[in-house]
């Protein structure tokens, strides 16, 4: 079955307006393919049966399970790896040195899907503390689908999860065994506070930060809406903070007031400093 291209326009438009997420002409596979676990799971026989129902109530539950199943959550620990080289290497220590009269750390993983990414930071963070006593390190896990921060919050992964980029005395070390899962372990947990948050909606209160990761979700939304979730994250840096994005993500062309510096082989971002610029 195909999808009609009405119905298509109408999921694009429900999908943009809660989420941001562009979906352009050509994406109808995967708008199918997303769509009908979704349709089965509510009961109805097609797809174009679930698109009729989510028409004659738009706002009703069937909206929320249609953004969750159109968001791409994929993800693994220590993805791309060189961020977190530079973040271990580089970023901490010089925080560290810079924060040790407050002795406090803010990190934020904005849309942190399942959580690697976090615990992965985390991880990073508690080894860059061993034998410094009295840090408060707050580590925000965002992200706009309750299902990815539902997971985030058990902290467990399956075995093919941890196959994926964890490597194995991680895994002895900060992980315990529950049946088929591994569970990250309490103190990680503890340190890892999960927010549901929309980046183009409105952001909740949130301290200054010290390290944002917004990787691999600007990729999903159109120039103005990058610019408007740069221009807040800027705000939110603090003046020597980092700013990591995906491999295929830049502030280039987008934003004048960071600056691209490279650490090792990862490209992070800075505040440019007054008058420099682009
Ligand atoms: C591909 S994953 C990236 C996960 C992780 N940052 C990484 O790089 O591995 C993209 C995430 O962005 C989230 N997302 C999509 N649109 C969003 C929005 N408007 N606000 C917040 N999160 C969003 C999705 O739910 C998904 O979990």
């Amino acid at each position: 079955m195909t999808i009609t291209e009405a119905d298509f326009e109408f999921i694009s438009s429900v999908v943009r307006a809660e989420s941001a997420i562009v979906l352009e002409r050509g994406k109808e596979y995967l708008v199918e393919s997303r769509l009908l676990p979704v349709a089965k799971e509510s009961g109805h026989p097609t797809i174009a049966d679930l698109i009729k129902q989510l028409r004659r109530s738009p706002m009703g539950p069937l909206r929320g399970q249609v953004i969750e199943a159109m968001t791409t959550n994929e993800t693994s620990f220590f993805r791309d790896v060189h961020p977190f080289h530079a973040l271990s290497d580089t970023v901490l220590p010089e925080l560290i040195r810079a924060r040790a009269a407050e002795r406090s750390l803010n990190i934020w993983s904005a849309a942190s899907s399942s959580g690697q990414e976090a615990y992965s930071i985390a991880m990073l963070v508690s080894d860059a503390l061993v034998g410094q006593p009295g840090w408060r390190v707050r580590l925000l896990a965002t992200d706009i689908s309750q299902q990815m921060l539902d997971r985030t919050t058990s902290g467990l992964y399956s075995q093919l999860e941890v196959n994926r980029g964890l490597p194995a005395q991680r895994l002895v070390k900060h992980f315990t065994r529950q049946g088929t899962h591994w569970q990250v372990n309490e103190d990680l947990r503890r340190m890892v506070e999960c927010r549901l948050l929309n980046l183009d909606a409105a952001w909740p209160m949130m301290p200054s930060m010290d390290v944002i990761f917004l990787r691999n979700v600007l990729i999903y939304f159109d120039i103005p809406t990058k610019q408007r979730i740069l221009a807040r994250v800027r705000s939110l840096l603090r003046p020597d903070g980092y700013l990591f994005l995906g491999g295929a993500e830049t502030t280039l062309n987008l934003d004048a007031g960071f600056e691209r510096v490279q650490i090792g082989n990862a490209p992070a971002y800075r505040l440019r400093s007054e008058g420099k610029t682009a």
